[in-house]
């Protein structure tokens, strides 16, 4: 059993893409362990994508991540990590395969629906950050 974070990122939750995307996690089985919606602050997108702080579309990721509430969830599944990676679909939805989170509902990687943690270490480090524990 892995932990993993995921977050339904401003365009996922203006689309009212919410209940759908929460509904394929749980018909695979994986257990909701904590749910929450927020404005995520500024300095946390920063943190959050500091691997990205070099490229030139860093300060886009971050004005979008904070353009509106998200829905932040915390998944439990066996080999949840990959498992959940493998539902989300490659960073840019033209790449994701078909039935993929990203194909089913988004166009391009500067809004691509969700987030989810790309390793066991960072999905530990990132629920430390999203939920202190
Ligand atoms: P990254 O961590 O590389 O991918 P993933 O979200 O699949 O783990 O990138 C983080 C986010 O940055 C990505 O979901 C969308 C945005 N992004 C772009 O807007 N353009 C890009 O070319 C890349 C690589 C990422």
């Amino acid at each position: 059993m892995e932990e993993t974070l995921v977050i339904i990122k401003p365009d996922g939750v203006k689309k009212q893409l919410v209940g759908e995307i929460i509904t394929r996690f749980e018909k695979r089985g994986f257990k909701i362990k904590k749910l929450k919606m927020e404005q995520l602050r500024e300095q946390t997108v920063k943190e959050h994508y500091a691997h990205l702080k070099e490229q030139v579309f860093f300060m886009d990721v971050v004005n979008f991540m904070t353009s509106g509430p998200v829905v932040v969830l915390i998944l439990e599944g066996p080999n949840g990590v990959a498992s959940v990676r493998q539902m989300v679909g490659a960073t840019n939805p033209q790449d994701a395969l078909p039935g993929t989170i990203r194909a089913d509902y988004a166009f391009v990687s500067g809004s691509n629906i969700i987030h989810a943690s790309d390793s066991l270490e960072s999905a530990k480090i990132e629920i430390e950050r999203f939920f202190g524990e």
